[in-house]
């Protein structure tokens, strides 16, 4: 029997757990899961669900959602993202409910007839609508390209619930409590910021943006579309998604190297030498090839400066390193201090490269630039230090 669960006045918790899933768009890995949150509001006069979730988890959701609705019929989809995480069930929930109405934004309806040829009791609202369940008002805000251009949030203006789609989302399955007060930050802390420096970080701007525009709203509670619902600090994890969106790191540096035989590793760890003895001691030190990029990513965003590190491979940069620049570059992560060391036997490559990712980049770039033949000399390993030295005055001095 699936039970929702009731979070606030006339409003359920719809969501799955998926645990079968191993990577997140067939990119990030889901060691702990995720989880697919939707919700309804019951009003007095109409229902409404908020999202779907995941194709396979038909069952469960309607399952759900058919308890929170007893004797009722479901009269609205509000259509947040169509992405097919949150839009997998919309064509099943046509059949269910026959008279069912979409509520989505101009940009909405493209998608829904293209994923679902669905082009019929679709109701278009813009930034500000409003829509009247009876004992809820729902006011709907369009956040274009956060992530995706018909992103949109739904704010319930009587009890103050954010429902927030993919914003303020985290990577990992519930165990147990579904709210902030009901787990520990730590468990959930890491996973927000991994999503975020994944799916949400390359549109920063936008957050600073939606933070400006949402701002002024009396938001009790924020339910987003994966991970912990937030009702106890909201002020947190509001500050959080500021920080992260303004690309404030803290004094610390994550240190990545991409070898073959083990040289470049020992690059990497007199780099990391130099920035403790700057005073730097959060440092973390990731082999490329064996740390997933998203790990990776999400240091990158929490702290205040990285350094890489990679030999030639073929004459270019070692492919792992070579795949983490690129998904640097298609993020662009801002205020961050770089430091970068190649190495090579036959034939150079690999701090070209850096350097070219470096300029691409446009952050600070930290001297000296080091380029190691074969196994680092005892004067290599003095630079690697100094360069680490360099980095880490620039952290613990900013
Ligand atoms: Fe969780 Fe952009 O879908």
């Amino acid at each position: 029997m699936y039970k929702p669960i009731e979070v606030n006045k006339d409003t359920y918790w719809l969501g799955v757990n998926d645990h079968e899933t191993d990577k997140f768009e067939s990119l990030w890995p889901l060691p702990q899961g995720v989880a697919y949150n939707a919700y309804a509001v019951i009003g007095t006069t109409a229902t409404a669900a908020i999202d779907t979730v995941k194709g396979p988890y038909l069952d469960d959701y309607v399952g759900k959602l058919t308890q929170a609705l007893g004797h009722r019929t479901l009269n609205y989809l509000v259509v947040n993202h169509m992405e097919p995480d949150h839009a997998g069930l919309i064509s099943e929930l046509k059949s269910v409910w026959p008279s069912l109405k979409f509520i989505g934004n101009a940009k909405t309806a493209p998608l829904l007839k293209g994923y679902h040829g669905i082009t019929e009791d679709v109701i278009t609202v813009k930034d500000g609508d409003t829509l009247d369940l009876g004992g809820h008002v729902l006011r709907f805000f369009t956040v274009p390209m956060l992530h995706w251009p018909e992103s949109m949030v739904t704010f319930d203006t009587t009890t103050g619930v954010l429902f927030s789609n993919d914003s303020f989302g985290g990577f990992g399955a519930h165990e147990g409590g579904i709210f902030d007060d009901q787990k520990n930050p730590e468990r959930w802390e890491d996973e927000m910021l991994r999503y975020y420096a994944c799916i949400v970080g390359k549109y920063s701007n936008i957050v600073q943006v939606a933070l400006k525009k949402l701002g002024a709203l009396p938001i009790t509670n924020i339910f987003p579309s994966h991970g912990t619902l937030f009702r106890k600090d909201i002020k947190k994890v509001i500050s959080l998604y500021d920080k992260w969106s303004r690309y404030e790191g803290e004094n610390g540096a994550v240190v990545v190297y991409g070898t073959m035989y083990g040289n470049t590793r020992k690059m990497a760890e007199a780099v990391c030498t130099g920035l403790n003895s700057s005073g730097v001691k959060d440092v973390r030190l990731y082999d490329a090839a064996r740390t997933d990029a998203s790990y990776i990513l999400r240091d990158i965003w929490k702290f205040k400066a990285f350094a890489l590190l990679a030999c030639t491979y073929n004459t270019t940069l070692f492919p792992p390193m070579e795949a983490l620049c690129s998904k640097l570059l298609n993020r662009m992560p801002k205020n961050k201090i770089v430091g970068i060391a190649g190495s090579y036997s036959w034939s150079k490559g690999a701090l070209t490269a850096l350097q070219e990712y470096a300029e691409k980049s446009k952050l600070q770039l930290v001297e000296p630039e080091v380029e190691v033949y074969t196994s680092p000399t005892a004067e290599d390993l003095e630079k690697l230090c100094e360069l680490g030295a360099n980095m880490g005055a620039l952290i613990v001095n900013e």
